[in-house]
């Protein structure tokens, strides 16, 4: 994986494709998949919704830290299989044959199978809504998977990949943050 800059990371989330988050809870790494997610700022603060019902929740919870890795969309039987069992019981790593690699910050691993990845601390739970708030330490592509195509869930079991991109950078500078 190669470091990009963190004020980028927003930048793999607004598109809203479906991810993972990975974590750690000091015995092992496991990975759950999440499309409610939500850039929240430039600053590679984010959200994603899960709960008590996920085991990834407790690790969440007690280590205030995961990654959230993007998937590519040749990976859409793994993201179900992730998203379909759990971690108490299996280890999604081997029957999904996902390899990682060590983190900087955060000690849930990078998927390297993935097309990008944003380690982050946990700044805050919001309970009533079952909202984590998340604040990215470091961003990571993956130059093997440069271009791949995301994927987005429907929600009700179908998919869809992203299609064809359209430039409009030079209208929308005066909005972006500089540098990008
Ligand atoms: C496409 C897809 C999207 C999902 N999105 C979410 C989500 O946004 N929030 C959530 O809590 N669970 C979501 N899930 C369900 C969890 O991934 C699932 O409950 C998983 O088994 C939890 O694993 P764990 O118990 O090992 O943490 C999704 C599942 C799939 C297949």
């Amino acid at each position: 994986m190669e470091e990009m800059p963190l004020g980028k990371a927003f930048t793999l989330l607004e598109p809203g494709p479906v991810t993972w988050v990975v974590t750690h809870d000091g015995r092992r790494a496991n990975v759950m998949t999440i499309s409610w997610t939500m850039v929240l700022d430039f600053d590679a603060r984010f959200a994603i919704c899960t709960g008590p019902w996920n085991s990834s929740y407790a690790a969440l919870e007690a280590t205030r830290e995961c990654v959230i890795a993007i998937p590519p969309a040749e990976r859409l039987d793994a993201v179900v299989g992730v998203g379909t069992c759990s971690g108490k019981s299996v280890d999604k790593f081997a029957r999904f044959g996902l390899h990682t690699q060590p983190a900087r910050h955060v000690r849930a691993p990078l998927i390297t199978d993935c097309i990008a990845a944003v380690e982050c601390r946990v700044v805050d739970i919001v309970e009533a809504h079952s909202i984590v708030v998340l604040e990215g330490v470091a961003a990571w592509t993956n130059p093997v998977h440069k271009g791949a195509r995301m994927l987005h869930a429907v929600g009700d079991g179908t998919f869809v990949a992203d299609g064809e991109h359209f430039d409009r950078r030079v209208r929308m500078a005066s909005k972006l943050p500089p540098g990008l």
